[in-house]
């Protein structure tokens, strides 16, 4: 097939749109399929949820979606696409917490690229073995957009896995492959995804083990999770969700001095960052009020065990990176 979006492709930014790609994907899909099952790796992200509620509402419980949770996921994601897919769609659901195994693997591990591959690999291996106790899959589903196939070459950006095994020889089901992500977005407002799946931010694929600096520890990956949850919370009560292009918390792999009922402390920093872009190429720095980075900063502080400071990063890209590693 074609890798080329084709030209008379009409831009998907309409309901009536999405409606109308909807039912010729649900038709293909059957048509591609017919009665045989269809595995997916669903994270939660826009393309993946979009995929999979396109193949449940074509194919009902002839898709399995394997939701791998490693441990590096944002506070509340593995509950929502528990609730989402699970509960609310109804969907063959098999959820593997993986956490221990991913961060036993990364214990000590402090190079970004190596970690990235550590977890790149492992998710691949955890996916092989969900696939392998299934039987008779033929086809995998997958999330691929088109600035995927135009950009790096069919394999989605940054993710640094070699792909599955050569056993598992399935034909692929990409239904979203000519879109892109703001077409996306509008078919699966369509599909009734909720706006927090539909609108989120970009999430890297080795998620918050990219902000968790060096080599990760359970203390300050859960410093990470619960100060992003906060920052989050407030953005959203703030009416920023959705506005503002990316932002988190990082936290660095050393301590600073602190003060706390009199008595000095050896804790964590948390770091937060907010910025603007179109492509992720360069990015600008969101100017967020100094009353709401307060409310936050003095949230995170009380609230954040093992938090000690916290800052604001004012560094555009370039010459900063978007994320810190
Ligand atoms: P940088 O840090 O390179 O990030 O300015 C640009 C965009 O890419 C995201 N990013 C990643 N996404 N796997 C991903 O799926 C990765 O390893 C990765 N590293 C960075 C980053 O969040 C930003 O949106």
């Amino acid at each position: 097939m074609s890798e080329k979006r084709p030209e008379s492709m009409q831009r998907i930014n309409t309901p009536e749109l999405a409606e109308s790609f909807i039912a010729e994907q649900v038709a293909a899909i059957k048509a591609q399929v017919g009665g045989e099952k269809v595995l997916l790796a669903l994270s939660g992200g826009v393309d993946s949820s979009v995929v999979a509620a396109l193949l449940i509402k074509a194919i009902g419980k002839q898709l399995v979606c394997v939701h791998v949770n490693h441990g590096l996921l944002r506070k509340g994601e593995p509950e929502q696409v528990i609730e989402v897919f699970g509960k609310q769609l109804n969907a063959n659901l098999v959820y593997v917490d993986a956490t221990d195994r991913f961060l036993d693997k990364l214990a000590g591990v402090s190079d970004p690229e190596t970690k990235r591959k550590i977890i790149g690999k492992e998710f691949i291996d955890v996916f092989a073995e969900e696939a392998k106790k299934q039987e008779g899959i033929k086809f995998l589903a997958q999330g691929t957009i088109y600035p995927d196939i135009v950009e790096s070459d069919g394999v989605k950006a940054h993710h640094n896995v070699g792909g599955l095994p050569k056993e598992l020889n399935f034909e692929l089901v990409e239904p979203v492959k000519f879109l892109y992500k703001d077409e996306v977005r509008v078919v699966g407002k369509q599909l009734g995804l909720p706006d927090g799946m539909v609108y989120r931010q970009p999430f890297p694929g080795p998620g918050l083990g990219v902000r968790c600096v060096g080599a990760i520890t359970r203390d300050r990956l859960e410093a990470v999770r619960e100060s992003d949850a906060i920052l989050r919370e407030e953005f959203a009560a703030a009416g920023l969700e959705g506005k503002v292009w990316q932002y988190f918390t990082v936290v660095p792999p050393f301590t600073s001095t602190g003060i706390k009922d009199g008595k000095r402390t050896d804790d964590w920093m948390v770091i937060i960052r907010a910025v603007n872009s179109v492509d992720a190429t360069s990015a600008t720095i969101e100017e967020v009020p100094y009353a709401l980075l307060n409310k936050i900063v003095k949230r995170i502080i009380t609230e954040v065990k093992g938090v000690n400071r916290v800052a604001y990063d004012l560094s555009p890209k370039p010459v900063a990176t978007i994320e810190f590693e």
